[in-house]
C-alpha cells in the first residue's frame, strides 16, 4: 500500500469515482482496410499510431446517444439518490446554446432538481469537469455528480487526422463514497493559448496542425508536471502507473518517454499497455480519452488496490493537467473487462465505403423536418429533426 503524505487534510472528505461506465458507437472501422483504400502500409496505423480500429456512430446516435447509454447502465449500480448535478464534457455539442446534459438528464429521466450543463476546452473538460464536481462535493458531502464525457472525433476524409478518429463515452459518479479512485486534492495545471487544433462553429470537422498539437500536448504535460511537484504533489518514484489523454495510443507513449527522458528516470511503460487496450480499439474519444485509458487500465492491469496513479489530460487550444489517486477497489475487473471487450466486438463493422458515405452525411441541416433510420442498438436514439430541435427517444419501458 503506499502511504499518501497528498491524502486529504485531517478532517476532510476523501473524494473521487465511486464507479464508472464506458459506452461507444454502433459501427467500426478496422483501420487495416482503411490503409488499403488510403495506400498506406497498416503498420503505420497499428504501429506508427498504436491505433488497430475506429468506433463509429450510427445515423441515429450522437454524444447525447452514447452520454446516456453510459450513464443508465452506471445508474442501474449506483441508483441516482444524491445526485444533484450533471456535468456533460464534449467537444462535438450538438448545439450552440442548448446543453447536451439537460437533453441526457432527460432522456435518463433524472429528477427536476438536478442541475445540468456543458463543458468545454477541447479534450480537457472531462478532466475540468471532474475537478468542478469535487468542488461541488467537497462542499455538501451528501451529493453526488454525475460525469459525463462523449465524443465523436472527426477529421476531413483523407486527412492525416483520419486514422485517429473515433467514438466513445464515459459516465462516473462523483462522490464522498470513492469505491473505485479517491482524487487526491492536490493537481497541476496548464493554459497555453495556442491554434494546434480547433472547430470553428461552421466546421463539422476539427481543423488540425498535427505536428504542433503533439509539441503542444508535450509542453502542456510538463508544464502540468511542474506545477504538480510545485504544488507539494508525489515525485514520480511515488506514483505507480500514468495514464494519459490518447489522442492515438502512442502519443501517451511519446508523453510518457519525454516526462521519462526529462527527469532522467526510467518510468515503467507496462501501465501504458494495460491502459490503451480499450482505445486502441475505441479511437479518439477526446473528452472520455483519458477515462477510457483509466477504465482499460483497472480492467487489466491486475490488483492495484493501494497503489497510486497519476492522469494527465490534455485539451487543444491549450488546456493540460495532471491529478493523482489511489486505487481504493477494482471490484469485479475480470467481468468488467469481458463485458466491455464483448461490447466492442458487438460493433458491426462497415467497409470502407459504407464509412465514407456515413462521413459525409453525419451532419443533418436543421432547416427541414427529418427522420433518421433507426440502427443503434443502446436504446437511446437521436430519431431526427422536427421544429429545427433535435428528437430523441429513450429504451421503452
Ligand atoms: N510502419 C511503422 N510505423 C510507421 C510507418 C510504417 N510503415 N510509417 C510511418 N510510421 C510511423 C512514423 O514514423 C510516425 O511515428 P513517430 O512519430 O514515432 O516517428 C507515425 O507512424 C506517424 O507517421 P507520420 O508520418 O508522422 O504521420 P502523419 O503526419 O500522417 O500524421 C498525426 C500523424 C498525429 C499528425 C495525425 O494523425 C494527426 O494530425 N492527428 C490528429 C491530431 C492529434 O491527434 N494530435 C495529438 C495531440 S492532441
Amino acid at each position: 500500500m503506499t502511504t499518501s503524505p497528498h491524502a486529504p487534510a485531517a478532517g476532510a472528505v476523501p473524494i473521487g469515482i465511486e464507479d464508472l461506465e464506458i459506452a461507444t458507437g454502433h459501427h467500426v472501422l478496422d483501420l487495416s482496410a482503411l490503409a488499403e483504400t488510403r495506400g498506406v502500409d497498416p503498420a503505420k496505423y497499428s504501429r506508427g499510431l498504436g491505433q488497430d480500429e475506429m468506433s463509429l456512430p450510427a445515423a441515429d446516435e450522437d454524444v447525447v446517444t452514447m452520454g446516456a447509454a453510459a450513464a443508465s447502465a452506471l445508474l442501474e449500480r449506483t441508483g441516482i439518490e444524491g445526485i444533484r448535478t450533471l456535468l456533460f464534457a464534449t467537444e462535438s455539442g450538438i448545439d450552440h446554446s442548448k446543453s447536451a446534459a439537460v437533453i441526457a438528464h432527460g432522456l435518463l429521466g433524472l429528477p427536476p432538481h438536478v442541475r445540468s450543463v456543458e463543458l468545454k476546452q477541447a479534450c480537457y473538460a472531462g478532466m475540468a469537469a471532474v475537478q468542478s464536481a469535487i468542488g461541488i462535493v467537497a462542499r455538501r458531502p451528501q451529493e453526488k455528480v454525475l460525469v459525463i464525457a462523449s465524443d465523436v472525433a472527426r477529421y476531413q476524409l483523407a486527412s492525416p487526422g483520419e486514422p485517429t478518429q473515433g467514438a466513445g463515452a464515459v459516465a462516473m459518479v462523483i462522490s464522498a463514497d470513492p469505491a473505485l479512485l479517491e482524487i487526491e486534492p492536490i493537481s497541476g495545471v496548464y493554459s497555453a493559448d495556442i491554434d494546434d487544433f480547433w472547430r470553428p462553429n461552421d466546421s463539422s470537422t476539427a481543423v488540425v496542425d498535427g505536428r504542433l498539437s503533439m509539441g503542444a500536448y508535450q509542453k502542456a504535460l510538463m508544464g502540468a508536471w511542474e506545477d504538480l511537484q510545485a504544488q507539494g504533489g508525489p515525485s514520480a518514484d511515488q506514483i505507480d502507473a500514468f495514464v494519459y489523454h490518447q489522442p492515438f495510443t502512442k502519443m501517451a507513449r511519446k508523453a510518457h518517454r519525454h516526462l521519462s527522458q526529462k527527469l532522467g528516470a526510467e518510468l515503467d511503460e507496462t501501465p501504458l499497455d494495460q491502459a490503451e487496450v480499450y482505445n486502441r480499439r475505441l479511437g479518439n474519444t477526446y473528452t472520455a480519452s483519458l477515462w477510457n485509458g483509466l477504465a482499460s487500465l483497472l480492467d487489466h492491469a491486475g490488483d492495484l488496490a493501494g497503489k497510486r496513479v497519476a492522469l494527465f489530460s490534455y485539451g487543444s487550444g491549450s488546456a493540460g493537467e495532471m491529478l493523482t489517486g489511489i486505487v481504493r477497489d477494482q471490484g469485479d475487473a475480470a467481468g468488467r473487462r469481458a463485458r466491455r471487450l464483448a461490447m466492442l466486438d458487438a460493433r458491426e463493422p462497415l467497409a470502407v465505403d459504407a464509412y465514407e458515405e456515413l462521413h459525409r452525411s453525419a451532419e443533418l441541416s436543421s432547416a427541414s423536418d427529418q427522420e433518421t433510420p433507426q440502427v443503434g442498438g443502446s436504446g437511446f436514439r437521436f430519431a431526427g429533426i422536427q421544429g429545427r430541435a433535435r428528437r430523441y427517444e429513450r429504451p421503452a419501458g
